[in-house]
């Protein structure tokens, strides 16, 4: 049975990283460093400066993930980018990171599942590579999430930031290694919850974030549970076998709570909440590059990624690096 494995990742933060009390000085909001890190463990994040979009960070992450995975522009098959800011309403932001890196003729779009957005992605490449659409993916996370905030509403433009993450995948043979399981669910009925004021063919504006946070929290651990219990299960693994589990960025809090449920260690979550806050849905390939880059996640180690964002779509993935 072929897979496909990760054989290289790469990200990428906007210039200018702003901590609490400087976002609330420039953005003139309400708040304090207090609240925000007692609340969500975030102390910094990244904003994306008007020459940066998320076509330009996923461009760089793409790059970055390539070299390490020494893998060249030319051998790319199929490139998806996971975002909810994608640079223009036509065409997709794959195909400016397809032409900026030079990688030829090739299979590209985009996808949105919010913060979910990377692990669709993932789970729509593996599939591809399994059945021989392509032999080489990149799948991209990136946002410029902080265009989309209501500088004016507290209660959500304190969370988010900007950045990118890219990961390459190749087909394999070796049936140990790779993707072994991806788990996706949605569920429409809440998607009022975490949602924009606009869109294209509604207000014909973006729109703004709007979010119940509390009710949002009240169903990210039950879920972000589930669905990773759901993911081991399928797999054939138990929590105490996984090394690292690499969750989606929201709320430090969200991810203790998470991680207790499920046995695992806190120790062995890797945590970026607090210097990059919430990127959505680069939020998860972000924090999978920081633990590959400072050597905590090796080959051979079993990683779990899970998310959970507006719709509400949530997932998780079971992988052996
Ligand atoms: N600074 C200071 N005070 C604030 C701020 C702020 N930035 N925001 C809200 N407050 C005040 C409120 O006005 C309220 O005051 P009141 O009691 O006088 O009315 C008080 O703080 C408490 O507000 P709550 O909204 O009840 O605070 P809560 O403890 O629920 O924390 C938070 C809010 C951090 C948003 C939390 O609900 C949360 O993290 N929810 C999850 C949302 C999330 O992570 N979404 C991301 C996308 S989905 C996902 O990724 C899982």
């Amino acid at each position: 049975m072929r897979r496909s494995a990760i054989i290289g990742t790469g990200s990428v933060l906007p210039k200018t990283r702003l901590s609490n009390d400087e976002l609330a000085q420039n953005y003139h909001i309400d708040t304090s460093d207090a609240w925000i890190v007692e609340r969500t463990g975030i102390r910094f994040r990244h904003i994306a400066d008007s020459d940066e979009t998320t076509g330009t960070l996923a461009t760089e992450a793409a790059r970055r993930a390539l070299k390490n995975a020494n893998v060249a522009p030319e051998e790319v098959g199929l490139i998806i980018v996971a975002t909810t800011t994608p640079d223009y309403t036509l065409p997709a932001t794959a195909m400016s990171v397809q032409a900026d890196l030079g990688v030829g003729d090739c299979i590209a779009f985009d996808v949105q599942a919010v913060c979910s957005g990377f692990l669709y992605a993932l789970s729509v490449a593996d599939s591809m590579l399994r059945t021989d659409s392509a032999k080489v993916a990149l799948v991209i996370g990136a946002e410029t999430f902080t265009r989309l905030l209501n500088w004016e509403d507290r209660t959500t433009c304190v969370l988010f930031g900007d950045g990118a993450g890219a990961v390459v995948l190749r087909q394999t043979d070796d049936v140990e290694k790779g993707i072994q399981t991806v788990k996706l669910h949605a569920d429409g009925r809440y998607k009022d919850l975490l949602c924009s004021d606009g869109g294209v063919s509604t207000t014909g504006t973006v729109g703004k974030l709007l979010m119940k946070g509390r009710e949002v929290f009240r169903h990210a651990v039950t879920n972000l549970v589930s669905v990773t219990e759901e993911a081991l299960t399928a797999s054939g693994f138990s929590a105490s076998q996984v090394d690292w589990v690499v969750p989606h960025q929201a709320n430090a809090r969200i991810l203790s709570a998470t991680a207790q449920k499920l046995g695992v260690p806190s120790e062995q979550v890797v945590m970026t909440v607090d210097r990059h806050a919430n990127t959505a849905a680069a939020s998860v390939p972000l924090a999978l590059d920081a633990a590959v880059q400072d050597g905590r996640i090796k080959s051979g180690d079993l990683v779990v990624l899970e998310a959970m964002g507006g719709g509400f779509t949530w997932g998780a993935a079971v992988i052996r690096f």
